[in-house]
């Protein structure tokens, strides 16, 4: 039982043995692993949702008449330092709560006279100074005008300071004050974080998340991300715990029961990267080219060895990147802290950055490759940040596409030069693309980009942290660094950091940087990058590119997957963009970049005379789909059943992925959709094997409460026996572990999980021999019936786990459950922060969704809860859309459709959040699938029979 795969594997197995019995409704391991593969956000994304525009919430924006009802800050007031004393009581205090002290001042200069200052400042008490909350003085001699009034603007969440005569232009002025605030459980500003220790004592932990707007809940700043300044932090914590911060420690005071660490002051940088962390946590540290890599975490974890992958790949990531930006590190060291508490996946706080455990710790033993996977990219994507937003960064919200597209486009970069021998970069089209693709073909999409005057309110600022921000950002990021060639985009980019170090940017900045390098590199491009770029930033979707290979004709349009919706965001350029096309056909390599820049085109290039076929997107760099004329989708056809290696393994899994949507919005038959995984018996590799399940995950759901699922099942069976026998051989038998690259890992992984789900006998009885020898290798042994006494199992298994990535898998396997009580119980669970932590409640809603026994018992238990959900979650809580739309993804009839409408309307007082547009979208979605189901039955019905005959 040695290697961590194994052990991993077991885990997984486990929930297919505990949902036997319901076992054709489970798909437990590939559940695990999509389970794995989600980010949670802030800076990592859940990757929610995307849906309509962010709509300025009418209910929350107070009439724009004086300054301290707008929620943007005035610009006459510029901050330049900040000196901010915070002392956490890690005991809660008489009344049983838990609060830390604070002082802090901000030196501003002021650059338009006027006699008001608005400073943000949220849940924090002030000690009065007289009658004022805060002093002002002027700097460098000089007096300041007298105070006429101060008061806390809450809705808006300023500290407002009303001046008897105004401030002078050009003069530099310092406001300080004192403050105590909570150091709740709430994961938003200064929180805290709880775990217990090896003697089985509570610990806790003061810790920060500051972005997107709660460094204004730890003190009162001027909190937008252009309002740099410096920062000298100091913490006072008890003597035996370690403080840490942005910056290295300068000096520490040492007191008898509270020691103070003054840390060096921070370079210019905004107040949403700032973070503070008390705590009793352990470290391993090494040095990359004169830059100190600390890895923290619980004593316990650190000591097994947990943080040693990250420290390991930490170094090489920093130098690529590096390399990547010709820049140095700007900081002087890298701090990376693994919390038991956290929202977000990770956040990429300058010089300490902070992940949940799942993200940053490692065990050999217990986690699989795919946390392996998840660990280096999550780093990566974060110390990409370290330059690419933090020392340049985007001026306001509205361009956080960009800082986290960006991010998640180099982060499969960053992680290449770590582990070179994973193809890692590849995934990117499976992970990113074909993901986000999936959503912005709604009507209801948006662009990437939004106008800065769009974004405002703390809400709508969350809200712009979704799928198509990371995902589709990363996309479009990708595509261009491919026509430009990876040497050109870098120059411009190094340009672009050389020339906004330590200052704010606007997307349009970065154009401006390529444009230079690509005049330089004289690179032949049919228009600007920033009319090029604009198509597809400014406008929400992506286009079909259809090709007619009898006539070479080639035209564009505007892809929706539901082809009766309406659009009504209106584009400047009508949905037409300036397309990218690489291509091969069955006799030549075509290597050069066509240009579609119209509506439509002819080209000898794409006429076929011969019988042959024309393949379009090589790799798929470009951000569309692809469809063609009958003859020629048969010809391809013909070419993946006698020899599908002709075709890039990429390609592959996009003929798949672009047939099943374009059948989705009617552009083909479902049944050529289907047609395209009939190779599949023959096919080892994994990105066709994934586009294909997940596309066929979407009939599983419309179909596993209907008599279409046996035969589904059936043929399934059939296309996947081949590939589970070649495991079988390759791994002796099941008892050799794999090492080899990451994707042959994860297609092992495909091919049990789809093995046992749909009935392979072998499978079933291999699943049920492990949680057997698990069993009896603990000391509790007992027989597997799937029942209550496994679930109990697992469930103690669950508490007692101390690798957080083994407990992830077991919170997921026991909402495998084929019973409603055993799964009623435990979404009662989410709602008790001592058996499931805050943050895993929604995703543990999400997994007891995605069972086909656990849906309909999560919609009644989020209908009957909302109240308290939306209280624990609404606000700012990124994974609240995602709880809309894994609980309602089943829905297709209009039973469930009208249910839905009934929940909107039952629940307009309370509101929705940050899952409003979420829910727009899963009525839009709902109303899709009923009309496919409907469509689409009796001819699938009629496909599946017919390949098992
Ligand atoms: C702040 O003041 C309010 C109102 O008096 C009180 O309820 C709250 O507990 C105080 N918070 C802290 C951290 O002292
Ligand atoms: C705090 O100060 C004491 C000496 O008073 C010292 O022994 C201890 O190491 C300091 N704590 C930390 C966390 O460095
Ligand atoms: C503030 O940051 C800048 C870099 O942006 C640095 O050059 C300067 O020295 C810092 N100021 C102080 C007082 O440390
Ligand atoms: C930041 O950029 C602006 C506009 O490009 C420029 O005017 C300003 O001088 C820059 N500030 C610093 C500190 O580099
Ligand atoms: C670009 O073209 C100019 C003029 O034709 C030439 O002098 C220059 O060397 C070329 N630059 C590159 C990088 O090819």
């Amino acid at each position: 039982m040695a290697g961590g795969f194994f052990i991993s594997k077991t885990v997984g197995i486990v929930a297919i043995v505990l949902g036997l019995g319901a076992v054709a409704t489970i798909i437990a391991l590939s559940v695990v692993y999509a389970q794995e593969k989600n980010k949670g956000t802030s800076d990592v994304g859940t990757n929610p949702s995307a849906g309509p525009s962010i709509t300025t919430t009418t209910t929350t924006t107070p009439a724009p008449n004086n300054p301290w009802n707008r929620w943007r800050l005035p610009t006459a007031l510029k901050p330049e330092f900040y000196e901010v004393s915070l002392q956490p009581f890690l005991k809660p205090d008489a009344n049983n709560m838990y609060i830390f002290k604070g002082n802090s001042s901000v030196v501003f200069v002021c650059e338009k006279a006027t006699d008001l200052i608005l400073i943000h400042s949220n849940k924090l008490n002030y000690t009065m100074q007289g009658s004022f909350h805060a002093t002002l003085q002027a700097e460098g001699g000089g007096t300041a005008p007298a105070i006429s009034r101060t008061w806390l603007e809450t809705p808006t969440q300023y500290l407002v300071v009303q001046l008897k005569s105004p401030l002078q232009e050009g003069q530099r002025y310092r406001l300080s004050s004192s403050f105590t605030g909570e150091l709740a459980d709430d994961l938003a500003g200064f929180y805290r974080s709880e775990y217990t220790d090896e003697s089985g004592n509570k610990q806790v932990v003061a810790t920060t998340q500051m972005q997107a707007a709660d460094a204004r809940k730890a003190f009162p700043c001027f909190d937008e991300p252009a309002m740099k300044a410096n920062f000298t932090v100091t913490l006072i914590h008890p003597s035996d715990y370690k403080a840490i911060s942005n910056m290295p420690e300068k000096q520490m005071i040492n007191g008898e029961s509270w020691n103070v660490t003054e840390f060096h002051t921070t370079p210019r940088m905004s107040t949403y990267l700032l973070a503070f962390i008390v705590s009793q946590f352990s470290y391993k540290q090494s040095n990359s080219e004169g830059t100190q890599i600390r890895i923290w975490g619980r004593p316990k974890a650190i000591r097994e060895g947990q943080g040693d992958y990250a420290l390991r790949v930490t170094g090489p990531i920093l130098s690529f990147f590096e390399g990547h930006y010709d820049t140095a590190y700007p900081l002087p060291k890298s701090d990376q802290v693994g919390l038991p508490d956290f929202n977000a996946g990770a956040m990429e706080n300058w010089g300490l950055v902070t992940y949940r455990e799942n993200s940053l710790l490692f065990d050999a033993a217990y986690s699989s490759i795919g946390n392996k996977e998840r660990v280096v990219t999550v780093i990566a994507h974060e110390l990409a940040h370290q330059w690419f937003g933090n020392l340049v960064t985007l001026r306001w919200w509205n361009d956080l596409w960009l800082n986290e597209g960006f991010a998640s486009y180099v982060e499969y970069l960053g992680a290449h030069s770590a582990e070179p021998s994973w193809n890692i970069k590849d995934l990117m089209v499976l992970n990113e693309l074909h993901a986000v693709m999936a959503t912005d073909a709604l009507a209801s999409s948006h662009p990437l980009s939004f106008r800065e005057e769009e974004i405002n309110t703390p809400a709508q600022i969350s809200e712009v942290f979704d799928s198509i921000a990371y995902s589709k950002g990363a996309s479009v990021l990708r595509m261009l660094s491919s026509f430009l060639s990876e040497e050109i985009f870098k120059k411009g980019l190094q340009s672009y950091l050389h020339t906004f170090s330590y200052n704010n940017t606007v997307y349009a900045d970065l154009w401006v940087h390529l444009q230079e390098a690509v005049r330089k590199n004289n690179v032949t491009l049919p228009d600007t990058i920033s009319n090029i770029m604009d198509r597809w930033t400014l406008q929400m979707g992506f286009p079909v590119v259809t090709v007619d290979t009898r006539s070479g004709t080639i035209n564009q349009t505007h892809f929706l997957l539901d082809p009766t919706s309406s659009v009504d965001r209106p584009s400047v350029f009508n949905y037409t963009w300036i397309i990218p096309i690489t291509w091969m056909t069955g006799s030549s390599h075509g290597n050069s970049t066509y240009w579609l820049t119209k509506v439509t085109d002819t080209r000898n290039e794409f006429k076929l005379s011969s019988p042959s076929w024309l393949l379009l997107n090589l790799d798929v760099t470009g951000y569309f789909r692809v469809n063609y004329n009958r003859e020629n989708w048969e010809q391809l056809l013909n070419q993946l059943s006698t020899n599908h290696m002709v075709f890039p393994v990429i390609n592959r899994a996009q003929i798949i992925d672009d047939a099943f949507n374009l059948a989705r919005a009617k552009y083909i038959n479902v049944t050529l959709a289907l047609d395209t995984t009939q190779f599949l018996s023959q096919e080892r590799e994994y990105m066709p094997w994934q586009a294909a399940l997940s596309n066929l995950q979407y009939f599983q759901q419309m179909f596993d409460r209907s008599e279409v699922f046996g035969a589904m099942s059936r043929y399934m069976k059939k296309q996947v026996t081949p590939l589970f026998d070649h495991y079988k051989n390759i791994t002796k038998n099941w008892t050799n572990v794999l090492n080899d690259s990451l994707m042959v890992q994860y297609n092992e992984i495909n091919a049990i999980s789809t093995a046992c789900s749909y009935g392979v006998t072998e499978c079933q009885e291999l699943a049920t021999n492990y949680l057997r020898r698990w069993q009896n290798s603990s000391e509790n042994p007992m027989v597997a019936t799937g029942g209550e006494d496994a679930w109990d199992f697992l469930w103690k298994k669950f508490q007692e786990a101390s690798v957080v990535s083994e407990a992830d898998k077991l919170r997921t396997a026991l909402s495998c459950s084929p019973h409603p009580w055993i799964l009623n119980r435990y979404l009662q669970y989410t709602l008790d922060p001592t058996k499931i932590r805050k943050q895993d409640a929604t995703s543990t809603i999400n997994s007891i969704a995605s069972n086909v026994v656990g849906q309909p018992l999560a919609w009644d238990f989020i209908r009957g809860n909302w109240r308290t959900l939306f209280s624990q979650y609404g606000g700012g809580s990124f994974s609240f859309s995602r709880l809309i739309l894994s609980v309602t993804q089943r829905f297709s009839s209009e039973f469930e459709l009208q249910e839905l409408e009934q929940f909107k309307k039952d629940n307009q007082d309370i509101g929705f959040g940050s899952g409003t547009r979420a829910l727009e979208q899963a009525l839009e979605r709902t109303r899709a699938n009923i009309n496919w189901v409907k469509e689409n039955r009796a001819t699938v019905l009629a496909w599946f029979e017919g390949q098992t005959k």
